[in-house]
């Protein structure tokens, strides 16, 4: 921006607070001559609600013109330096991005290692190297003794030798699974084909945990709807910056797994009941998304989260790989604020994984549903279950101290958590975003560095080392200097 570009907004924000003067002079001195009148009608109708409102509205939007902006940001400075928003990139030659399909095709990696002897083996769970081993040591026992050879053969269980963090006799059990409540562990069994996944999100401005969980997800998940909106939760409207980012490249290496969902409008009793809004998200991203998958299988995954839930690769990995599981799946998430770096006491078990079939016996395709936990009230519940023959509980994969995922809230930068404010839904009471002070970046930023909350109270976060177990999803701690912000507090000085 040039020197002389700023010296004539100031002149502008000068003239408009003149403007804005002589305009309360005005409404004053016509009260006045309302008053001297003793014309009461006249003046009733100057003070209804409605013209009031008008005034006040007006009167604020002067304000937050001229002195706002010292210390709020502009709503779309947010996208500067992220994306160019001043050209809306076209629709590639083969097709519009939000009415194409996907389809579905079977996953011919050779996860599972078929042996000699008949086992099969979780290829990354399996020590390898001990099994060759153990395995020459066999075949040397069986030269000595070939009398053996064919009782063995018949009594032996073979058990693949697992690796660290792998269970079960095919090591394809990860620990955040052997340690869950899942009634069915013994009995669980690897597939022959594996089950497409399906990973369902809305997409605000959560860039950075979107990169994550493409990274974490990308070689287990078959494709991700992902659904934008032109509108906030809150109505506005907002810049399509995922589609942009799309067609100029940054998604490139996971863009043959996405499935774009435009949402081009606002439920109708959004703006009065903020609740709606949020919950149709969902709806709609799981009923357009469906339906443009081609080739769906009733024992496909579907697992919807929110934009800051990602759930750990070896839980999701093996619901793909094993049969035996009961459904609905909860996840069970490490909690933190701001960044991972605060913390919060247990784990938030979220339900968000099915089937293809109970997704549409029993939710009605709508993936809203699958997260509140009422599914044995639905009325195709009982149906379903008897159909699968057998009992479905709910489980959820990890446990209180086993984190089978992150739920990273108001993960963003203070730019981000300033938009995520104003774009907050209607209902969620108190809304922040409706209090000019906290909107302020010094106010922000004194939350992130301290750790509070919008209310003002400050929680007792136990101590967090991004070396510990889980800390946060390996693409960031991989990516350590350009993700810093969300691994180590930006505002407090280091320890050491
Ligand atoms: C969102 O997009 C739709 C379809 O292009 C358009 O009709 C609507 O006016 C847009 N809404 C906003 C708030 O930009
Ligand atoms: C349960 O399934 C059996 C067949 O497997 C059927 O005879 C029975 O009517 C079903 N019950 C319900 C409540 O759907």
């Amino acid at each position: 921006m040039g020197r002389s570009h700023l010296s004539v907004r100031r002149r502008i924000r000068r003239y408009k607070v003149l403007l804005l003067c002589l305009l309360g002079i005005c409404i004053i001195s016509l009260l006045h001559y309302y008053r001297a009148l003793h014309n009461i009608s006249l003046l009733q109708e100057l003070l209804s609600p409605s013209t009031l409102k008008m005034f006040i509205d007006i009167f604020w939007n002067f304000l937050a013109a001229d002195f706002g902006s010292k210390q709020e940001l502009h709503k779309d400075s947010l996208w500067k330096g992220i994306v160019d928003l001043s050209v809306i990139l076209p629709d590639p030659p083969d097709g519009k991005l939000h009415e194409r399909t996907f389809v579905l095709h079977d996953d011919l990696t050779p996860f599972f290692i078929h042996t000699k002897s008949g086992a099969v083996c979780f290829r990354e769970g399996t020590n390898v190297a001990a099994f060759t081993s153990h395995r020459r040591l066999q075949q040397h026992h069986n030269e000595i003794n070939p009398k053996d050879k064919a009782i063995n053969a018949d009594k032996m269980v073979v058990r693949c030798p697992c690796r660290q963090g792998w269970h079960g006799p095919h090591c394809g059990i990860p620990t955040i699974v052997y340690h869950s409540n899942l009634p069915s562990k013994s009995k669980v069994i690897p597939r022959k084909v594996p089950r497409r996944v399906i990973n369902a999100i809305n997409i605000n401005h959560e860039f950075d945990l979107l990169h994550a969980r493409f990274h974490e997800l990308g070689d287990v998940v078959d494709v991700f709807l992902v659904c934008e909106s032109n509108f906030t939760a809150y109505g506005d409207s907002k810049p399509l910056v995922f589609r942009q980012q799309i067609l100029n490249g940054m998604f490139d290496y996971i863009k043959h797994k996405i499935l774009y969902i435009f949402l081009d409008h606002f439920p109708d009793g959004g703006h009065a009941d903020g609740w709606i809004a949020d919950d149709y998200l969902r709806t709609y991203l799981t009923k357009n998304g469906m339906s443009r998958l081609e080739g769906l299988k009733k024992d496909d995954v579907f697992i919807i989260d929110d934009a800051d839930e990602i759930p750990a690769r070896d839980g999701i990995l093996f619901l793909k790989l094993y049969d035996g599981w009961t459904e609905p799946v909860g996840i069970h998430m490490r909690k933190s604020l701001y960044g991972f770096y605060w913390r919060q006491f247990g784990t938030l078990n979220v339900l968000s994984a099915c089937t293809a079939a109970m997704l549409f016996k029993v939710y009605n395709g709508d993936g809203i549903l699958l997260r509140r936990r009422s599914y044995y009230s639905m009325s195709g519940f009982r149906e379903y279950e008897n159909s699968t023959g057998r009992i479905l509980v709910p489980w959820a994969i990890g446990s209180p101290v086993h984190y089978a995922g992150w739920h990273c809230s108001w993960c963003f930068k203070p730019d981000g958590i300033y938009y995520k404010l104003i774009s907050a839904q209607n209902g969620d009471f108190p809304r922040w975003g409706d209090y000019s002070e906290k909107r302020k970046m010094s106010y922000i930023i004194e939350l992130i560095r301290t750790g509070g909350w919008f209310d003002g109270s400050i929680s007792d976060y136990p101590p967090s080392d991004p070396r510990e177990h889980m800390f946060a999803p390996k693409y960031l701690l991989d990516n350590y200097e350009k993700y810093r912000y969300l691994l180590e507090n930006p505002y407090t000085k280091a320890k050491h």
